[in-house]
């Protein structure tokens, strides 16, 4: 079996759908279900014995060394994570936790459980750390986009917090011959994606007949991928990648926010338009814009097709499309999410006018 860590919440859960969608093989899936994990998600495998789920911390030792001791996985894939950049400005503290003190005791575990495996599992034994494009920092306009050799310039604590786990996987390697690899993967969007992030926002406020909240411009570029081909990058890499490298993975894809909240406005027209009401788009308002925001991303995804074979299946027209049409298909999982707490950041971030 495999041990994937944060597999309730957007892009594990997708990972984990997929994984048992291709394959026999189990999946122990360990998730501390902080706001973003959401066993909704995983609710299709239930009953399924190929799926176990713990609710726990990566960040607790004696869990984690219980787990793989009474399971024997042959890879750990790393989602688990603080991954929401607006609420890092806020607070850093539960990124500091999860993504670098909850990542250093988890590859301490994996260490201590790896050096224990006979000779042959020892040699095929993986750890697959999930990391994103921002430990990069933000492009000027027309430069080249981010190759594995790009210097890492975190500007957001959130970011800060991720290049520092990718520095101790890299170290744990290096230093200890842990046979880890990482993948750097540009934006995500698709289903079961928490609406505090740009594109379900954007779908879950123009349905609620909301502001559409555009950050200062609008001008900001970043490269979307769909979900489920972010996942048949990180199965391709654990399957072939070599232990120590990095791969980027992203959608060839770059767009200005502004022209993903037009697109998404369209669609909903097409497909939800408003009671004899004028277009989407009039509930565009442009906002204050974040501290530090980072103006351009972009992947150069060469190395994984080159030596993997891996290129993305959709389109962002296929897959927005999907997506768009995924959240119409699912009220219930909308009105589930945005609960409570939701609320209470929806107001802390937007303002009270823009909550509820
Ligand atoms: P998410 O916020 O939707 O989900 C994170 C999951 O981790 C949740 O289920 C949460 O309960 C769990 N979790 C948080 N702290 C934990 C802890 N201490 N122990 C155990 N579980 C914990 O995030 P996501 O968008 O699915 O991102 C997953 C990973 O992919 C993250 O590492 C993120 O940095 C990376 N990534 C995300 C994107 C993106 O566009 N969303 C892009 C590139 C990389
Ligand atoms: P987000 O989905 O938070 O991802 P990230 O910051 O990790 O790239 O934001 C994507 C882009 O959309 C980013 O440039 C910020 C912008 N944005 C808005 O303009 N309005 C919003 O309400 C949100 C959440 C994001």
């Amino acid at each position: 079996m495999i041990l994937v860590t944060g597999g309730a919440g957007f892009i594990g859960s997708n990972f984990v759908l997929d994984w048992l969608a291709g394959s026999q093989e189990a999946v122990l899936n360990l998730d501390k279900l902080t706001y973003a994990g959401n066993r909704a998600n995983l609710a299709a495998l239930q009953g399924d014995a190929r799926h176990v789920f713990v609710q726990g911390d990566v960040g607790d030792s004696a869990l984690v060394g219980r787990l793989l001791a009474e399971h024997q996985p042959r890879a750990i894939v790393h989602f688990a994570a603080e991954s929401h950049v607006d609420r890092s400005i806020h607070g850093a503290g539960d990124f500091i936790d999860t993504n670098i003190v909850g990542t250093f005791r988890l590859l301490e575990a994996a260490r201590a459980y790896w050096g224990g495996l006979p000779e042959k599992e020892k040699a095929d034994f993986r750890f697959l750390h999930v990391s994103t494009d921002e430990v990069y920092g933000s492009l000027a306009p027309g430069a080249p986009a981010f190759t594995e050799q790009h210097v890492y310039e975190p500007n957001s604590p959130y970011s800060a917090s991720k290049a520092a786990s990718d520095h101790l996987v890299r170290a744990w390697h290096h230093t200890h011959g842990l046979p880890v690899l990482t993948t750097n993967c540009s934006n995500n969007y698709g289903p079961y994606h928490f609406p505090e992030k740009l594109i379900p926002l954007m779908i879950t406020n123009a349905l609620a007949g909301k502001p559409l909240p555009v950050y200062g411009d609008g001008m900001q570029v970043r490269d979307w991928l769909y979900v489920g081909d972010h996942c048949s990058a990180i199965r391709r890499v654990l399957e072939a990648g070599r232990p120590g490298q990095t791969y980027n993975v992203g959608g060839w894809n770059e767009q200005p926010n502004i022209e993903i909240v037009h697109t998404i406005c369209t669609l909903l027209d097409e497909m939800r338009p408003r009671e004899g009401g004028p277009s989407y788009r009039t509930q565009i308002a442009h906002v204050k814009d974040r501290p530090g925001h980072d103006r351009r991303y972009a992947i150069d995804a060469r190395k994984i097709e080159r030596e993997l074979g891996w290129r993305p299946a959709e389109t962002f027209e296929t897959g927005i499309r999907k997506t768009v049409q995924w959240y119409l298909n699912h009220p219930d999982w909308v009105a589930q999410v945005q609960s409570g707490a939701y609320r209470d950041w929806v107001a802390t971030q937007y303002g009270a006018a823009a909550g509820a």
